[in-house]
């Protein structure tokens, strides 16, 4: 059987990308295989088809962190052929070939049965940027936040994961304010639900101490490095931050102070290596809590030669809400 992919090769001037047909031999060791219905482009798609970090080191490579569609084939007694499945993470697209093609397989403990709720369309537009928005809301509700405890900050809000976290954050009943650095972004922000929406400058920069005044119950934090000080200097009094991102860099320059004297809380979320079991009722809930309609502006569909352009687009900060990616295209 053949299909379509891109495909990346790496040369001496750096890696390159082709959109080329296969054949269903080429594809990797796994006991599932799936005709691929959509993918998704989140930052680290970005980066690999960039060839930046490392994240791939055998090539040539298919990347694509996500994927969903029908299962066609399966020796695992958990998906039978006909199955609608959603996999993302699990280094797929980065240690195996991924989503960037019509065709994938892949192992099935990676697997999760798309719930009732959603078409394997929805889930690639949710994708992996949105099942974190949504393991993220679930650290923070573990850690006992309610809507009654006040503002809760997003930072990244236009980007992918921002995206969902202020509107799954709205949909529960939380007052949501969004952190963005293009102001342009307004209007959509405040239709996913977002109650105030504030320039990613008045958070960006280092707290000139670690403790400044408190603003904010809780915080989703997709930005990272001085963004992710700031918000943990102005947390409240025993609230809780889950920081998931790094777009603005990988240090933390705070101190033990917001800890110890104001009891906050700094989870650490991660989609990747979640296990499957955990994920199915995160899917399910999106399903439920995920508005189609306030959602319709957050989704743009490319095909597999738009990819390198989106890929430098994305980490450039300039892509709002999802890239949902057609493998026929
Ligand atoms: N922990 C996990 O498992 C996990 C899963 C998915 C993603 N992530 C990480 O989460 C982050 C967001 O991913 P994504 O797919 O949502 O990417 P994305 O769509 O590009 O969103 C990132 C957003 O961050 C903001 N931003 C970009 N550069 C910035 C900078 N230099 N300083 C401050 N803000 C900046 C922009 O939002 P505004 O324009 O609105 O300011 C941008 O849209 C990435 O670091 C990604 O690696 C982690």
């Amino acid at each position: 059987m053949s299909f379509r992919a891109l495909v990346l090769d790496q040369s001496d001037d750096g890696v390159h990308a082709r959109v080329t047909t296969l054949d269903d031999a080429a594809l990797p060791d796994g006991d599932v295989t799936v005709a691929v219905e959509w993918s998704s482009l989140n930052y680290k798609d970005g980066m690999i088809l960039g060839g930046i970090g490392r994240l791939v080191r055998t090539y040539p490579h298919v990347p694509g962190v996500d994927l969903a569609g029908t299962v066609v084939a399966s020796s695992s007694p958990a998906f039978a052929p006909g199955d609608r499945v959603v996999c993302t993470g699990f280094f797929v697209g980065e240690r195996s070939w991924g989503g960037y093609a019509e065709l994938a397989r892949v192992r099935s403990e990676w697997l999760v049965k798309v719930p009732d709720s959603l078409t394997t369309r929805r889930t690639m537009e949710i994708g992996t940027a949105g099942l974190t928005a949504m393991l993220c809301v679930d650290a923070l509700e573990r850690a006992g936040v309610t809507p009654d405890d006040g503002p809760v900050l997003c930072t990244g809000a236009a980007g992918g994961v921002g995206t969902y976290a202020v509107h799954l954050l709205a949909r529960l009943g939380y007052e949501v304010t969004a952190s963005t650095g293009r102001p342009e972004t307004e209007a959509y922000l405040r239709d996913l639900g977002a109650h105030a929406v504030i320039g990613r400058d008045e958070i960006g920069d280092l707290p000139a101490k670690p403790l400044l005044s408190e603003r904010w119950a809780a915080a989703v934090d997709a930005v990272g490095g001085a963004t992710l000080a700031h918000v943990v200097a102005e947390t409240r009094y025993g609230g809780t931050v889950a920081a998931c991102g790094n777009t603005a860099g990988n240090d933390l320059a705070t101190s033990v102070l917001p800890f110890i004297l104001r009891s906050v809380h700094l989870v650490g979320v991660d989609s990747v290596s979640v296990p499957a079991a955990r994920r199915a009722p995160q899917w399910a809930r999106l399903g439920e809590l995920c508005d189609p309609e306030r959602l319709a502006d957050a989704t743009t569909v490319i095909g597999l030669d738009d990819l390198p352009d989106a890929g430098v687009r994305i980490l450039a900060g300039q892509v709002r809400g999802r890239i949902l990616v057609d493998p026929a295209r």
